[in-house]
């Protein structure tokens, strides 16, 4: 599977790569190879987390203080990579996409145990569970069911 996916990828990136010489040859400027800023396959780790691991419960589910814990830790630990308020960074995706916030609280904690190490993602074992839930509680309260800038109570 590995190999015919690398094949592909391979072959597409040459194909990627005709047009873009057959488009610069037309013109003086060449499109520039920007890299898409959201690609659902980089979310496909969370679909994988066992059955049992994604319907755990967060334990700290009504813990009034767990957001701001999480918040700190994720400025702490987190930000560096997917950028300030989990908004995307150099290194890693935005966690305000629809896949991580539709994921149960459970399959991102089993993220957060078990990392994508050959991705570039830490393991977190080695934070205490009630820590790495809090980050799932801080994760969560960022979209989702959040109402957006303007929520129905500023209205007059
Ligand atoms: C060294 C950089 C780095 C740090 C630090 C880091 N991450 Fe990540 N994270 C990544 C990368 C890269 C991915 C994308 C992995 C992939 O392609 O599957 C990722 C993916 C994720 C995902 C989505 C899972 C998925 O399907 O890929 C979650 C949730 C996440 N990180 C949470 C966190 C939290 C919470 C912290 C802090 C405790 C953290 N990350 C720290 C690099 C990092």
């Amino acid at each position: 599977m590995k190999v015919t996916a690398a094949a592909l990828a391979v072959c597409t990136s040459f194909l990627a790569l005709s047009i873009v010489l057959a488009q610069s040859q037309n013109s003086d400027k060449s499109p520039t190879g920007a890299v898409p800023k959201y690609d659902p396959a980089i979310y496909a780790e969370l679909q994988k987390a066992p059955e049992k691991a994604r319907n755990r419960t967060n334990p700290l589910q009504n813990d009034p203080d767990a957001v701001a814990a999480g918040a700190v830790l994720f400025e702490q630990r987190c930000a560096e990579c997917h950028g300030d308020a989990a908004r995307g960074g150099k290194k890693g995706p935005s966690l305000r996409a629809a896949e991580v916030q539709d994921a149960t609280p459970g399959a991102v904690f089993w993220i957060l145990t078990n990392g994508v190490v050959r991705k570039g993602m830490p393991v977190w074992s080695k934070l205490p569970e009630p820590q790495r839930w809090q980050l799932v509680r801080y994760i969560k309260s960022l979209g989702g069911t959040a109402p957006p800038a303007e929520s129905p109570a500023s209205k007059p």
